[in-house]
């Protein structure tokens, strides 16, 4: 669907921030992250690019993202995070699947024995994050019942950090011994090691004792981290989106702008309408509180962003012309509004911007 915002996705970028993390991580196979579409830049392409540059495997959150893959040719093993609702696919399309409990497991070693076929399965062991995964005083006896499950074999066991990115590691470390516990149970056990992976970006960046046998980072392939001091990483941010004004209005002073009149003209004014809303990601909260960037100049968003337009002040600005570029979040001349400032100014964090530009843009990759 082509709606107002084209995002601009720098292929050359997400192999950049790969190397950065190759130079930090060494020869360990690295589990991209590229759910919801890739953090909103386009699964496929991504993945491409990733697998070119030496990723050797893929995560998504649900199959339906998984078969997008294997339809688009992507033969690298994936992991299938939060969803069992259909165990066929994980046959049909060679997906492993995340086992959070034993009853999941069950009916995945049944699906196998009914059609007389072994399937790797993953097991997630929840460490302290409360979401999902084995839990309690059973989760060794838990791993072992699905360890000795027909059809089924355990290939990997993985646990997430829930604040990895904090300055106070020590909620990120009592997970870490809890799922090394684990882990060294489980070779007592089974007289054999389970590849083990629970480093997202945050605990790539900062945790090497996290780095185990694998690490499964998202957010740093697309060029942010959720560390306060991440200018030092040198990561490039991926994601450029972008618009042209649709009409340009020459208005009085006193004219009032959009949805409930909460900007009010003070002077003569050039207001400019971009077609892009709340509808493209651009969120609500935006109004009368970001910026924009046109001919390299900031330009404040004035009155309420609506569903498909939004109004910017280009009194400020000369010879600004309709069909101008717009820039909403990357860089224009010596400017550039990152996913950090347009997150705090919307409450929320990079992943969410990202995800929601990302889900109705048209999208153009660079090379
Ligand atoms: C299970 C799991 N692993 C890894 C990641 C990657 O995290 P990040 O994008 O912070 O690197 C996520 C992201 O939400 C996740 O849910």
């Amino acid at each position: 669907m082509n709606r107002g915002a084209v995002a601009e996705v720098n292929l050359t970028a997400i192999a950049h921030n790969f190397k950065i993390l190759r130079d930090i991580v060494g020869k360990r196979p690295v589990i991209a992250v590229v759910k919801a579409d890739a953090y909103g830049h386009g699964a496929i392409e991504v993945s491409k690019r990733l697998i070119q540059e030496g990723v050797s495997c893929l995560a998504v959150a649900f199959t339906d993202e998984a078969i997008q893959l294997r339809n688009a040719g992507i033969n690298a093993p994936i992991i299938v995070l939060f969803d069992t609702k259909d165990l066929e696919d994980f046959f049909n399309f060679n997906l492993i699947p995340v086992i959070h409990d034993v009853s999941i497991a069950l009916a995945i070693s049944r699906k196998a024995t009914e059609k007389r076929k072994k399937i790797n399965v993953h097991v997630k062991v929840d460490t302290g994050m409360g979401r999902i995964g084995l839990s309690g005083n059973k989760i060794i006896d838990n791993l072992i019942c699905i360890s000795e499950m027909e059809g089924l074999e355990i290939t990997g066991i993985m646990s997430h950090f829930s604040e990895a990115d904090l300055l106070d590691r020590s909620f990120a470390y009592s997970q870490l011994k809890e799922f090394n516990r684990i882990r060294e149970e489980l070779f007592k056990k089974l007289k054999k090691r389970i590849f083990s992976h629970i480093a997202n970006s945050a605990a790539v960046l900062t945790f090497g004792e996290s780095h185990l046998d694998a690490v499964r980072p998202g957010l740093m392939l697309y060029g942010y981290s959720s560390l306060s001091k991440d200018s030092e990483l040198n990561l490039i941010p991926a994601m450029k989106v972008k618009t042209v004004i649709l009409c340009i209005r020459n208005l009085p002073s006193g004219f009032p702008i959009s949805y409930g009149r909460t900007f009010i003209t003070k002077r003569q004014s050039i207001i400019g309408v971009i077609p892009v809303g709340y509808a493209d990601g651009y969120n609500r909260l935006f109004s009368n509180n970001a910026e924009v960037l046109v001919k390299g100049v900031r330009v404040p968003v004035v009155g309420r962003v609506c569903m498909d337009l939004t109004m910017i002040d280009l009194t400020d600005i000369k010879d600004v012309k309709e069909g101008e570029e717009v820039v909403l979040l990357g860089q224009q001349g010596n400017e550039t509004i990152t996913a950090y400032e347009l997150a705090n100014k919307a409450g929320t964090i990079p992943y969410e911007i990202l995800t929601s530009f990302g889900r109705y843009s048209k999208k153009e990759y660079v090379n």
